[in-house]
């Protein structure tokens, strides 16, 4: 077999991973960019220029440059992306090198283009396809789609939630909510500063959302620092694990009425596969505490959270490329 230097491309709102043909996972990396405002230059990118949001270094603008799964800034993408693939060293061959990108399953032609200009922006010799990112969570998942085994997907990222019936490498059913982990991070920053007149930046949220959840974790609160409101002055606080459940609230109900219109829709020949298989819970979300157990007393049927959920749709998307190397190519969306 000859290598490429084909790649896969987990391109999330939140963190883009790239997996290299030959060399397994090579980048995992948050999705941001930092530009200098004066100059325009590219300042750092992935975790160099995440720990400077929130800080509001002079001169220095983070950018976040795909919302809800999909590009928002076309020229920031591409830097981001170009940069990355820079790091991540594909080796380059005589053939022309494969790029599978992830998108949400709801993502529109106009934003499936826009996926294919960054690419080519910067980086014209790859061939790229997209692969809808619930099917590669399913591969990703372990589900055999080659012999057209189905099963239900529930992704929760950062920008967006899928909620999907597979089969065979192709969408059955889904539904793509633009809400999922930075709209927790949200509700918690706006319930603390509402609650206790506490301004909290996106990454105390953050981890208050992930040591709490819905369950509010093992001592029920946890302490943060946050801005004052009222005397603008730094504080800190115990949050309780009801603040943090009671926020998160609204997006758990919106998911949890996603699954429950794709579970009633399913074709009857499917119904056997998904409850054998179980619900699969993927993405940096499915670690949320107490997720999984509600989301299983909606469905009534099992969830498991997947192995390794954060790069479970890279995993995937790179199972599929090996297979399109081997010489296997089954159809895309
Ligand atoms: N232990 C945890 N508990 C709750 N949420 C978590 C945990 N770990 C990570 N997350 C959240 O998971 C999200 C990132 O997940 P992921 O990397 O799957 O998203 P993404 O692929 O970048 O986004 P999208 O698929 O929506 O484009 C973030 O919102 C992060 O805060
Ligand atoms: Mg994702």
């Amino acid at each position: 077999m000859r290598i490429r230097g084909s790649v896969a491309i987990d391109l999330g709102t939140v963190n883009t991973l790239v997996w290299v043909e030959g060399r397994g996972l090579v980048l995992e990396e948050p999705s941001a960019i930092a530009v200098d405002s004066a100059t325009g230059a590219v300042a750092a990118i992935g975790v160099a220029a995440d720990v400077l949001a929130d800080k509001e270094p002079q001169d220095i603008r983070v950018i976040y440059p795909l919302r809800d799964g999909v590009v928002a800034d076309l020229d920031a993408t591409a830097e981001m992306l170009h940069a990355f693939l820079h790091k991540a060293r594909p080796r380059n061959g005589l053939l022309r090198p494969r790029a599978l990108v992830c998108v949400p399953a709801g993502a529109t032609w106009v934003e499936r283009r826009s996926i294919l200009a960054v690419l080519s922006a910067r980086r014209p010799r790859y061939a790229v396809q997209l692969i809808d990112e619930p099917v590669a969570a399913a591969a990703g998942a372990g589900l055999d789609l080659d012999r057209g085994q189905g099963g239900f997907i529930i992704d929760v990222g950062g920008g967006t939630t899928e909620v999907a019936a597979v089969a065979g490498w192709r969408v059955v059913r889904a539904q793509s909510l633009r809400m999922a982990g930075n709209a927790m991070d949200e509700a918690i920053m706006n319930a603390a500063r509402a609650s206790l007149g506490l301004i909290l930046s996106r990454r105390a949220a953050r981890q208050l959302k992930m040591t709490m959840g819905l369950t509010g974790g093992d001592a029920g609160w946890a302490e943060a620092v946050g801005i004052d409101s009222a005397r603008r002055t730094p504080r800190v606080e115990k949050v309780s694990g009801e603040l943090v459940a009671t926020a998160l609230e609204p997006i758990v109900n919106a998911i949890a009425g996603a699954v429950h219109e794709i579970l009633s829709d399913i074709p009857a020949g499917l119904a056997e596969d998904v409850v054998r298989g179980k619900v699969r819970l993927s993405g940096g979300g499915a670690l949320l505490p107490g997720l999984a157990d509600r989301v299983e007393a909606i469905a009534e049927i099992g969830v498991v959270v997947v192995d390794d959920p954060l790069r479970c749709v890279v995993r995937g998307a790179a199972a599929l490329l090996e297979r399109r190397a081997a010489g296997d190519a089954p159809g895309l969306a």
